[in-house]
């Protein structure tokens, strides 16, 4: 009988560790740069349901995954979702349960949350202005997410992270008052490259993109940055980390379009309907849904899947390319 690995590994001598789960393709927000104005969403049956999503997270613990990041859409407006949180954080060999969040959830849930073993939380917040914030998410309400963002760090997370989206003619102005929100709360940002995925039509993205690297000059101007190198964690992430002379935050760029991490990649995700994706920018995925509701379901049946999925992990993205790589899911289907 063959016996399941300890930990996973890919053909190009990659250790997967960390795995990103998408809990929902809905959100309360609707962000110009990731959904349409009016959005279709997953029909029930087809969406996984708590208890899948926990055996899935159950068996990439057992395969050696000791890093699991909830996403979305916004993870927070599923119903049920702390219930699963509360059950995730009782995994044995789980050591950093994270979330990605919009925050408009967190005045009630950060507390609960810590609780439950969540280690650290993304929050994405795009603009300081209540107007402008409400043009880039739609729907948001910029007191709610930044009261949100202070019960985060009153709940004592370690090392909150901002997650601000930068558009050119739009919030690139913002740029420098969003290091300074930072820097007063003592915690880090990332500013992200928009990323072309999902179609979005009234939304032209040749127009809008800004480089990471325009924005570290124009943070560098003002607070000179020191680069911390591949010595971090982070470093098999996507985004490059910088310190201040003066300041604990830490100030990153995350940037798929102009550098390179896929040689250090040690991540997969999986969608909110069960597909197991190895890589964001590319269409690899194995159906996970269709192994947990088949007759002869196991969990070791579960685990070989994942284990033999591997194998088709790609070496490298192709976000760059014109010639028919393009990927068309929305990243509130893949959870970023
Ligand atoms: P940590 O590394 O745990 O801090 O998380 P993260 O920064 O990767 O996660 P988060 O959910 O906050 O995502 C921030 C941005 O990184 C989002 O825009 C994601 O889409 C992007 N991102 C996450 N994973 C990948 C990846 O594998 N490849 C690329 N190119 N971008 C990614
Ligand atoms: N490009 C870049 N970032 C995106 N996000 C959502 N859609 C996109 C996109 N097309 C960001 C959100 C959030 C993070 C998880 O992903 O703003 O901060
Ligand atoms: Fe919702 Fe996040 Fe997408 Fe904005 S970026 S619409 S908050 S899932």
């Amino acid at each position: 009988m063959k016996i399941l690995p300890t930990h996973l590994t890919d053909p190009f001598q990659r250790t997967i560790d960390y795995v990103r789960l998408s809990v929902t393709d809905r959100c309360d927000f609707r962000c110009v740069y990731c959904m349409a104005e009016e959005m279709t969403f997953l029909p029930k049956p087809s969406v996984l349901t708590l208890e899948e999503i926990y055996q899935v997270g159950q068996a990439f613990t057992e395969l050696g995954v000791s890093k699991v990041r909830l996403t979305g859409g916004e993870p927070l407006i599923r119903n049920g979702i702390m219930g699963l949180v509360e059950r995730l954080g009782r995994l044995d060999g789980l050591n950093e349960l994270v979330l990605t969040t919009n925050g408009s959830q967190l005045q009630r849930l950060a507390p609960q949350l810590r609780d439950f073993g969540v280690r650290r939380l993304n929050i994405s917040l795009d603009s300081l202005q209540p107007r402008k914030f409400r043009q880039l998410t739609r729907h948001g309400n910029l007191d709610q997410v930044i009261a949100g963002i202070d019960a985060a760090i009153e709940a004592g997370f370690e090392r909150t992270k901002i997650n601000a989206v930068i558009l050119k003619g739009r919030n690139e102005d913002e740029v420098l008052d969003l290091v300074e929100f930072v820097r007063d709360r003592h915690i880090d940002i990332a500013f992200i490259e928009e990323m072309p995925l999902g179609l979005i039509d009234e939304h032209d993205r040749a127009l809008s993109f800004m480089s990471s690297d325009e924005l570290r000059e124009i943070i560098n101007d003002r607070y000179p940055l020191t680069s911390l190198g591949d010595a971090t964690a982070e470093a098999a992430g996507p985004a490059h980390y910088f310190t201040l002379s003066d300041s604990e935050s830490r100030i990153g760029f995350i940037s798929p379009h102009s550098h390179n991490f896929c040689h250090l990649c040690n991540r997969v995700r999986v969608t909110v309907e069960g597909r197991l994706l190895l890589c964001l920018g590319n269409e690899h995925s194995v159906d996970l849904r269709e192994v947990l509701r088949s007759e002869n379901y196991s969990l070791d049946r579960l685990k070989w899947t994942i284990v033999e999925a591997m194998k088709r992990k790609p070496e490298k993205h192709y976000m760059n390319d014109s010639d028919g790589h393009d990927i068309v899911r929305f990243m509130s289907m893949t959870g970023g």
